[in-house]
């Protein structure tokens, strides 16, 4: 089966590749920089082709000589929807990392014309949100009269700048939660609380995440909230400087430039950095009465994560029987988070 892995030369496209050939894959490396692009081949051996995302007809012809599609570009909201359509033109799956709700929204509305082509797009196919959707749907099923979902997300180490960029996106977008089934805004510093995480307790807040939508198309439930955890000296500047900062960031040309900026001094945690982090989720499933179930999964850094859920990912897609708009949790089951070297779940937590 031959798939290809776009933005293949950004921080997590490498994680990626390089995940996929530990594991015996031998994907086409893909993205926009030619040099960037024959330097990772060279040094990888692997087979690269350079592709605007922009040119939808020479994508689609481009796209369709594969059977599958990773894209590691971002953000997700410039690159993730001309990437699935040019696959659902050129008959690929289409996989990606995104995180931003619009993006799922999109995407799950191109549902029935992927099932019509016999294709699977699966977006969020990272740590955000394979980890938390399996856990999702853990929690939902072991109480059935569940009517509310509590997601949170606790990651120590550094982020990357691409994931930053992202990040920038989204707080412009605001906090939101579902609410009755429905998108609904929130205030930032309104969501402030303390979650306790396999690690100790961490304080989080509301965060408009692609959860709010990849988790209530696998569990169905009406109320959602996704947060994720801040370092407790971030949490005054965000609680009173949120709104501010968030009026800055809609304003898309200042947006953009930072995104340049980062882009030029920001790169991801290094190896060492790596293996010193971990990755937590929360979930809590609540029914009206007042009964909940709780679970948590404990897992190596979110980085190394994203790279071996993405390469598993592919393989179960590959393996076929899948078709139409996924979500992780849905698609594969709950323990297939657990597939994930280094990943624990818990029911309770002792400390
Ligand atoms: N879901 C998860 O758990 C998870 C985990 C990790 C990362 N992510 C997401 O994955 C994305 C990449 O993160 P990263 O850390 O790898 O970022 P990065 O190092 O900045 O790499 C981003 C890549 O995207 C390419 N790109 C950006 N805009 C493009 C466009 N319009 N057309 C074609 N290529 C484009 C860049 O190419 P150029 O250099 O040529 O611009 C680069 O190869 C981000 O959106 C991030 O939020 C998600």
């Amino acid at each position: 089966m031959a798939w290809l892995v776009y933005g293949a030369y950004g921080y997590t496209g490498r994680l990626i590749a390089a995940e996929a050939l530990r594991r015996g894959h031998r994907p086409t490396l893909a993205g926009r920089a030619p040099d960037r692009l024959r330097r990772l081949a060279a040094e990888l051996s692997l087979d690269h082709i350079v592709l605007d995302l922009h040119d939808a007809t020479a994508l689609a012809g481009a796209l369709g000589d594969f059977d599958l599609v990773f894209n590691a570009a971002g953000p997700d909201l410039y690159t993730a929807l001309p990437a699935a359509r040019a696959c659902l033109a050129g008959g690929a799956h289409y996989l990606d990392l995104a995180g931003a709700v619009p993006v799922y929204e999109q995407l799950y509305a191109l549902d029935a014309a992927a099932r019509a082509k016999g294709i699977a797009l699966l977006p969020g196919a990272g740590f955000d949100v394979a980890a938390t959707d399996c856990l999702a749907k853990y929690v939902a099923d072991r109480l059935p009269g569940a009517t509310a979902l509590d997601l949170a997300i606790a990651t120590t180490g550094d982020v990357s700048g691409g994931s930053t960029k992202t990040e920038l996106e989204i707080i412009a977008a605001g906090p939101s939660v579902r609410r009755g089934g429905a998108l609904t805004p929130v205030s930032f510093a309104g969501g402030i609380r303390r979650v306790r995480f396999p690690d100790g307790a961490h304080t989080v807040a509301p965060a408009p995440w692609g959860e709010l939508v990849a988790a209530h198309r696998t569990t169905g439930l009406p109320d959602i909230t996704m947060s994720v955890a801040y370092p407790d000296a971030v949490v005054p500047l965000l609680r009173w400087a949120g709104p501010a900062i968030r009026g800055l960031l809609r304003v898309k040309a200042l947006r953009r430039g930072l995104q340049a900026l980062i882009g030029k001094v920001m790169d991801g945690p290094g190896a060492a950095a790596r293996r010193q982090a971990r990755a937590y989720v929360w979930a809590r499933a609540s029914e009206a009465g007042g009964a909940a179930v709780e679970a948590w999964l404990e897992t190596i850094e979110a980085y190394d994560f994203t790279a071996a859920v993405a390469v598993r990912c592919v393989e179960r897609i590959l393996a076929g029987g899948y078709a139409g708009a996924l979500a992780p949790g849905a698609a594969f089951g709950a323990d297939f988070v657990l597939d994930v070297p280094g990943t624990q779940r818990y029911d309770a937590l002792d400390r």
